[in-house]
């Protein structure tokens, strides 16, 4: 009996670690790669984040601006001004298309109240 439940404890841990494994990677991924801009909280508010005007992803009426596509397509090919001088960097090369597939979730997950 005791067997039993360790087994059946053993495959519930392993069937979680993937889950956990990705959601620390999206984090992972947001502070090393987006938090200078966008902040650790999505309000935008850094110095670099406040002076290219980011969107603060805290607010609702911002997050029902945009669309998961949107989230997607500037993660994935960055952002111009209309000078066409790069103001966020693109990420294809850097983060695979999971990566930035997980972006959705989590700038979603900023959102207060
Ligand atoms: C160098 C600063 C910088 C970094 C680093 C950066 N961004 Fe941005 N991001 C911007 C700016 C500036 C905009 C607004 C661009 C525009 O709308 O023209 C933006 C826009 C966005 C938008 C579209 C909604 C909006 O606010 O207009 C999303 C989504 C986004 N960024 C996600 C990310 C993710 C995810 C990362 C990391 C993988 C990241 N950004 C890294 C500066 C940055």
């Amino acid at each position: 009996m005791q067997n039993i439940a360790r087994s059946l404890l053993l495959a519930c841990a392993a069937a979680l670690v993937p889950v956990l494994a990705s959601a620390a990677d999206v984090k992972e991924n947001w502070v090393k790669h987006c938090q200078k801009c966008h902040a650790a909280d999505g309000s935008g508010s850094t110095p670099v984040g406040k002076k290219l005007k980011v969107l603060n992803y805290t607010l609702p009426e911002v997050q029902a601006a945009m669309t998961d596509e949107e989230i997607v397509k500037i993660t994935r090919d960055g952002a111009k001004d209309e000078a066409g001088k790069t103001t966020m960097p693109a990420y294809a090369d850097k983060l695979t298309e999971e990566e930035i597939q997980a972006m959705i979730g989590l700038i979603r997950s900023f959102q207060k109240s």
